[in-house]
């Protein structure tokens, strides 16, 4: 069974007050939406494979330990999840990027593919996946079965606002990954928005409407 991590941390709810804020900007709101992921990064890396080394200091020898294994994969969910990209590449400069583009219809509310690219050996990465939203969980659920079919096992989905609804979707559809979510949310709206939620992710990163 996988976590489910809800972020309990100061600075993290701070940032999500200010950008569920209908008149925050797309400057601020893109800005603020990368800062989230960079804290909410430190918790999604807290556990990795790691090596022995020995390290001379100017002082002593010192055996230490260091990340191992092939670079993880940052996945953004197109397009909202690349607002949270460089946040983790802040934090993980040398992973990797797979990009999974996900459109959900405006009426069923079903996620659409129009887009995949991933990096090779995706078996042996850890692949973290991001997007801001995770409303009835479709497309969360798709994403994470695109990356199972390429071998994935290790895979981690982080969010900045969750509805209880789409948690519960992935959490059954997927019950062996972890999932990180910046705030958990009261319920999604007759339109599948969450609520209170911030509005619409992509439109607000990208200034369009
Ligand atoms: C939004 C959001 C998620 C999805 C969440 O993307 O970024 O990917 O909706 O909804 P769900 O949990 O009900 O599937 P959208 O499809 O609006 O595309 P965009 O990022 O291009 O704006
Ligand atoms: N997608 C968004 O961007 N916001 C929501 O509230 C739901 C889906």
């Amino acid at each position: 069974m996988g976590k489910t991590v809800i972020m309990d941390h100061a600075l993290i709810s701070h940032k999500i007050a200010v950008l569920r804020d209908e008149k925050t900007g797309t400057r601020d709101f893109r800005i603020i939406a990368g800062e989230i992921a960079i804290l909410m990064s430190y918790e999604v890396f807290r556990e990795m494979p790691t090596v022995p080394v020995k390290i001379k200091t100017p002082v002593a020898e010192t055996e230490e330990r260091m990340l191992s294994g092939r670079k993880p994969v940052i996945v953004p969910i197109l397009r909202a999840g690349l607002g949270m990209m460089n946040g983790v590449l802040e934090v993980m400069p040398s992973a990797k990027v797979g990009h999974i583009g996900l459109a959900r219809d405006e009426v069923t509310h079903q996620p659409r593919e129009y887009y995949c690219n991933l990096p090779s050996h995706m078996d042996e990465r850890i692949a973290v996946i991001t997007d801001p939203m995770l409303a009835t969980g479709g497309s969360a659920v798709e994403a994470v079965n695109l990356l199972k079919e390429r071998g994935c096992r290790d895979i981690r989905f982080m969010c900045i606002i969750a509805a209880p609804e789409g948690l519960e979707t992935l959490r059954t559809a997927h019950p062996d990954i972890d999932i990180y979510v910046g705030s958990l949310d009261r319920k999604l709206n007759e339109n599948a928005y969450i609520v209170p939620g911030l509005g619409d992710a992509g439109d607000r990163i990208f200034g369009t409407e």
